[in-house]
């Protein structure tokens, strides 16, 4: 139960945290793996979980789950068998295994690392194809960005099984791509793209992504009726229908093209104020002659002509005049264009039906290195899903806070040490001195 996979594709989640292996959390803070309950006790147990906690016993389906338990220790661990690095550029760079500076333990923390700048990123892992038709379709993971990250992807795309792992680029045909992209101060968004009928539909609302250094939570659940949700730290920070938050179909009514706007609508909500006159006194010129000047000794009219002296710019030349605006008074607010059915619109039952989920990819640009991938779950139990973030990356994330803060207290502790031992010889010095002049 240790490793984090799921053999053959489909695995039925057995009730709480024990049965499907989640790592739990012994009160002396080290983490310890909770065994399936047996014999009559650990039947009780189960039914007491039943009774406290009935939605984690939805019976749902993992189709991918990898946390890199057995990567641990150094050498090359059994994750390099489960997942295909691409080939279809000869200068991608190279993931690896690690915790990075901030992290909870040594080892279950060890997550997918970009381990070179300035470099493009892909790789893939397989499980068992499946459809997500009639069920929700959840995919999460975590993301550790370094600190100070600048520019580089965070997103994760969702393949179908036909994809060549070995080929897979920017251009691979992907069913979902989902997670934070950051690239300067403009872009810090979280994409949510969907394929539908090869062609490929960013979400419409605009999502930011969370930049510091501490692992964080993103979750996408498209649900069979339509309708969606994007969490990030298992706190919901979009959700709605896929037809309105995506153009995925045309919309389902239009503007009436045989009705026209009526003349007199008034949609200006401020009009000139006719009473505001021009003041008398407002026209004056906007550069005057600078009468300082002189005309300079040995002018020759003959090749330069007249000489003229330069303008300046007149301090009290106000502009154009304009009339003081007032609302107006036939203001009636935007007009309302009748709508009617849009003759193109017809629904689609199978919106986000993709009938051949089998690959989960990193394609991405880094220019700063250092992310690290971590906890990848594709499952049709959102209930499932965030308990298994609960478990994963709150614990994780509460550990790095805890071990931020101490590195920063040790920093400064030994910033103030370094200061005290530059002071020090400077402090003999002047008790040296004193002591001299009391020996005086
Ligand atoms: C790799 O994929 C590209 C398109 O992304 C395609 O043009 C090319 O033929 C593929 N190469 C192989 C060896 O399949
Ligand atoms: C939706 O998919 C089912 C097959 O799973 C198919 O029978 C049906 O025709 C599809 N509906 C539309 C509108 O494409």
């Amino acid at each position: 139960m240790r490793s984090g996979q799921t053999e053959g594709g489909r695995e039925l989640l057995r009730g709480t945290k024990g049965g499907a292996g989640v790592r739990g959390r012994a009160s002396n803070g080290s983490i310890v793996l909770v065994p399936v309950p047996m014999g009559l006790w650990g039947l009780l147990a189960v039914a007491w979980l039943v009774a406290l906690h009935p939605p984690f016993l939805a019976r749902g389906a993992v189709y991918f789950r990898e946390q890199f338990l057995d990567g641990g220790g150094g050498g090359a661990g059994k994750w390099q068998a489960r997942w295909v690095p691409s080939h279809h550029r000869s200068d991608y760079g190279t993931f690896r295994l690690a915790t990075g500076k901030l992290y909870s333990d040594r080892d279950l923390d060890k997550g997918l690392q970009t381990s070179e700048d300035l470099k493009f990123y892909a790789i893939s892992s397989r499980f068992k194809p499946f459809s997500n038709e009639g069920r929700p379709l959840v995919i999460q993971y975590t993301v550790k960005h370094k600190q100070r990250i600048d520019c580089g992807g965070g997103y994760v795309k969702i393949f179908p099984s036909s994809l060549d792992q070995k080929n897979m680029s920017g251009e691979s045909p992907y069913y979902v791509m989902f997670g934070p992209d950051i690239c300067s101060s403009d872009t810090k968004k979280v994409h949510a793209i969907l394929n539908y009928k090869n062609k490929f539909h960013p979400i419409k609302k605009p999502i930011r992504c969370i930049v510091d250094g501490f692992t964080h939570l993103y979750t996408l659940v498209l649900n069979p009726d339509h309708t969606y949700k994007v969490k990030i730290d298992n706190r919901v920070v979009a959700s709605g229908f896929l037809e309105e938050d995506w153009d995925l179909l045309p919309p389902r009514t239009i503007d009436d093209p045989a009705v026209e706007k009526p003349e007199d609508w008034e949609e200006e909500e401020e009009v000139d104020d006719p009473e505001d006159q021009k003041p008398e006194d407002w026209d004056i010129p906007e550069f005057l002659v600078d009468t300082s000047a002189e005309k300079p000794k040995g002018w020759e009219e003959a090749k330069e002509g007249d000489w003229q002296p330069p303008l300046l710019p007149n301090p009290l030349y106000r502009g154009e005049w304009r009339p003081r605006k007032i609302p107006n008074p036939k203001y009636k607010g935007a007009w309302p264009h009748p709508q009617i059915a849009n003759p193109e619109y017809e629904p689609d039952v199978n919106l986000s039906v993709y009938r051949d989920i089998g690959v989960l990819g990193l394609d991405l640009w880094q220019v700063r290195s250092g992310t690290i991938f971590d906890n990848f779950l594709i499952t049709d139990d959102e209930d499932y899903a965030e308990d298994f973030g609960e478990e994963t990356w709150r614990e994780t994330q509460e550990a790095e806070q805890k071990m931020n803060q101490q590195q920063i207290e040790e920093e400064k502790r030994r910033k103030q040490r370094m200061a005290k031992k530059k002071e020090r010889p400077q402090k003999k010095k002047l008790l040296g001195s004193a002591v001299q002049k009391e020996e005086l």
